[in-house]
């Protein structure tokens, strides 16, 4: 049975302060320049969200694109969009919202929700220039 990886992506936007309270300010700013501003700033980030599985006979579907949609603005879009990372968002509470680390909570939120769909990737667009990867590793 072949075994296809499909691909869904959302939008939202949101704030936040890149910054580590360990280091000086100094250091803040110039570790993270921009993204450090103590009032914040926002990003319009595009998530990408990747299942891979056998392909259903019946359906022809590996899942159905709208379900996986559905899932994903109810786990994390709809905690996130409009928010502030640093402030707003639970599965981010007390971590430094860079862009990895955010990838990083959204698939332990994701993974489980998901099930019995594999995901197997997630990428998080933070500029149009910028993207992350993570496989769960
Ligand atoms: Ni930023």
């Amino acid at each position: 049975m072949p075994i296809v990886t499909v691909t869904r992506r959302l939008r939202f936007n949101a704030a936040h302060r890149v910054h580590n309270p360990a280091l000086s300010d100094e250091d803040n700013t110039r570790l993270f320049g921009k993204c450090n501003n103590p009032n914040w700033h926002g990003h319009n980030y595009v998530l990408e969200v990747s299942v891979r599985g056998p392909v259903n006979e019946t359906t022809g579907y590996v899942i159905d694109l709208g379900q996986l949609r559905d899932v994903v603005e109810r786990e994390v879009i709809n905690q996130t969009d409009h928010r502030n990372f640093n402030i707003d968002v639970p599965y981010m509470a007390g971590i430094n919202p860079t862009t990895e680390n955010v990838v990083v909570q959204m698939w332990r939120v994701l993974f489980p929700a998901v099930a019995p769909a594999r995901l197997i990737r997630l990428r998080l667009w933070e500029t149009e220039n910028n993207y992350v990867d993570y496989e769960g590793e």
